[in-house]
């Protein structure tokens, strides 16, 4: 079973109060920096680790075609249920170490620590090699991550939030646990679930390996695979430099 096969189902809801609408506005804004393509009506912007399609949606707005590509069928179901509306949005479940099927992309996005589940040197490598392969020259590739000084200055600990639904009651638990050697965070989720009614519990438990990333390596993968980063920002700033206190980071690479 997948990594969010069963977490799927309560994404959005955990995820209710996410700002989507601003932080694709964001993006937006620092992609526009850079490039034209933006304003052709007929850009095409991937999606890669689109989740329910949250970002893809808000994109897809300002933008000719986007296309969203996840490894998970569950997430990849509900985004394509849930944005049927949209013309000109689609959905497919892919590996984005591996999908390379489309050509001539002016923009791809990886968005809310997708990159960082790709744990491996091997499936990093692989991600920016396949994204360089769709872009055309000039096009814009820009993902957010876990960035490791900060996470390193401020380590992740236990969190635990209950979501009231009409007929259940969802308590998540994220617990982590640091690997040093290998840049990694292994964050497992404890998922109950309360019917209110007959008071059955249902617990689900799911392991994400999340890798944190420094601005070393990224340059390292990037420049291996024929990008030049042209931003790396505080995540949700427009002028702040990566310091100890960014955990979240955002860099926008060019391929050459
Ligand atoms: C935290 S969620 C973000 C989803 C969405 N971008 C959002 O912001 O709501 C991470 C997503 O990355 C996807 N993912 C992880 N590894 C992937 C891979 N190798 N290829 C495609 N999707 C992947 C997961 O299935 C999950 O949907």
């Amino acid at each position: 079973m997948s990594t969010f096969a069963s977490y799927a189902q309560y994404y959005d809801l955990f995820y209710q109060d996410k700002d989507y609408a601003g932080e694709s506005a964001y993006v937006h804004t620092l992609l526009s920096k850079h490039t034209q393509a933006l304003d052709n009506k007929d850009c095409f912007l991937l999606d890669l680790g689109c989740g329910t399609g949250n970002y893809t949606q808000h994109l897809a707005k300002n933008i000719g075609r986007v296309k969203g590509v996840d490894l998970s069928p569950e997430m990849v179901e509900i985004a394509s249920s849930r944005h049927q509306g949209l013309s000109n949005a689609t959905f497919e479940v892919g590996d984005m170490t591996q999908y390379n099927k489309e050509k001539d992309v002016d923009i791809i996005t990886a968005l809310f620590h997708v990159v960082c589940y790709q744990t491996q040197n091997a499936a990093l490598t692989s991600f920016f090699e396949n994204a360089a392969k769709m872009l055309k020259p000039g096009g814009l590739l820009a993902f957010d991550f876990w960035y490791g000084p900060a996470v390193l200055t401020d380590r992740p600990g236990s969190r635990t939030k209950t979501f009231d639904l009409e007929n259940r009651c969802v308590t998540r638990t994220a617990e982590p646990t640091l690997y040093a050697n290998e840049n990694k965070v292994n964050v497992c989720y404890e998922l109950l679930v309360e019917d209110k009614t007959s008071a059955e519990r249902e617990r689900i438990e799911e392991n994400h390996q999340m890798r944190y990333l420094f601005y070393p390596e990224i340059e390292l993968f990037a420049k291996h695979a024929g990008f030049e980063i042209l931003e790396s920002l505080e995540w949700m700033k427009l002028d702040l430099p990566l310091s100890f206190d960014s955990w979240n980071g955002i860099v926008i690479l060019r391929k050459q």
